[in-house]
């Protein structure tokens, strides 16, 4: 049976998704549920966007417009560039595929953090590209290794900024300088998907590159727009990298309502405010709480916090869910000790503290 499926698909390692609210309470017969394991948006999505997808429903008999037309023209307006700067995929993770297809050949390599979102590796896996994990220094992307790693069969670098799962970033001055001393042949991914979160001034503005740069940056609706669910995301780069992307693609990958839901949310300040300010709250709460608890944690620019609880973070994550709530352990990252929360709701994070001191005690 294992001689017909591919060699490189015999070692991939499956992705292992945040549990579901629904399975927990099957599972463990509990009436209250929490879930902060996928960093998504606690508000839920941007009335605008639940408005626009009643008003839409009607029309789901239709295949969606496979270009995207009013989407790309409104995110073109909203970033200042041209829609065919734009690619739309269903989820950013599906333009990881593309970009992975579309640039790199079978003896080309792939360079990321050895501790980052686990899909570039998966994704590369499953192609059969090679792929060279640089391991972060402090928990950050070493630019410094990375640049030493590059060689002459390098295509592609993907970077995740702020990163999942530490929450850390690279700086507008250390990406200058990456950037610029990057060989021709390569072409630079940096992921934000968490970008709306950031609050510090030294946060890069990639979009000051896309003209000159071999770079593709990826974005998402998924976090801070609460699109999670309908699955989309989008990549800005040069109009010929892009339309080389558009080849790769499958022709409806973004459906309709998400189309929809996405050109009405887009512009709505005053969702992403509330979101925004929740964030930074939230944070600032579990900052104190963790302190006060002697549990270390990873400082974050997203909103979603790296915490050592000093033990098999497989046995915390299991008896948190005994009370309802749900974290992501980090096993498959390769850190035994720690946990990945998402920030919540106040009442969801009052919760998580409570739990956790709970189940792993001061320290
Ligand atoms: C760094 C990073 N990139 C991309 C994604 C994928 O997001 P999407 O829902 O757009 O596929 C995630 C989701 O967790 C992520 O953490």
């Amino acid at each position: 049976m294992e001689g017909l499926i591919r060699k490189n698909i015999l070692s991939v390692k499956p992705y292992i998704a945040g549990k579901p609210i629904e399975e927990t309470k099957r599972q463990l017969g509990l009436r209250e549920v929490m879930k902060l394991a996928s960093n998504e948006n606690p508000l839920g999505a941007s009335p605008k966007a639940m408005q626009a997808i009643r008003k839409n429903l009607p029309n789901i008999n239709r295949y969606p417009d496979s270009q995207s037309f009013y989407l790309k023209k409104r995110l073109g307006k909203y970033l200042n560039l041209a829609p065919n700067n734009l690619i739309l995929g269903n989820g950013s993770d599906e333009l990881i595929d593309v970009i992975i297809k579309t640039f790199v050949e079978e003896d080309e390599s792939i360079i990321t953090a050895d501790i980052t979102f686990l899909e570039y590796e998966i994704i590369s896996q499953v192609a059969g590209r090679r792929i060279i994990k640089v391991p972060l220094r402090y928990f950050k992307y070493d630019l410094e290794s990375i640049k030493k790693r590059i060689d002459r069969k390098t295509k592609l670098i993907f970077i995740s900024n702020p990163n999942n799962p530490t929450g850390t970033y690279v700086t507008k001055y250390e990406l200058e300088d990456f950037i610029n001393g990057l060989p021709e042949h390569i072409l630079l991914v940096m992921d934000e998907a968490y970008d709306t979160f950031v609050d510090v001034d030294d946060f890069p503005n990639t979009m000051n590159y896309i003209k000159n740069k071999n770079l593709l940056v990826l974005k998402t609706f998924s976090k801070a727009y609460g699109l999670a669910g309908l699955r989309i995301g989008y990549a800005v780069a040069r109009p010929e990298f892009i339309s080389y992307m558009e080849r790769v693609r499958q022709p409806f990958n973004v459906n309709f309502l998400a189309q929809v839901a996405a050109v009405a949310c887009l512009d709505d300040k005053k969702f992403i405010r509330r979101t925004r300010r929740l964030i930074l709250e939230g944070k600032s709460y579990l900052y104190d709480n963790l302190t006060k608890f002697g549990i270390p944690y990873v400082p974050s620019v997203a909103n979603f916090i790296l915490i050592d609880v000093g033990r098999d973070c497989v046995e915390v994550f299991n008896q948190m869910l005994k009370y309802g709530v749900i974290v992501r352990d980090m096993k498959q990252y390769g850190l035994k000790n720690f946990i990945r929360v998402t920030i919540g709701t106040k009442k969801e994070n009052e919760r998580f503290i409570k739990v956790l001191k709970k189940v792993v005690g001061n320290r």
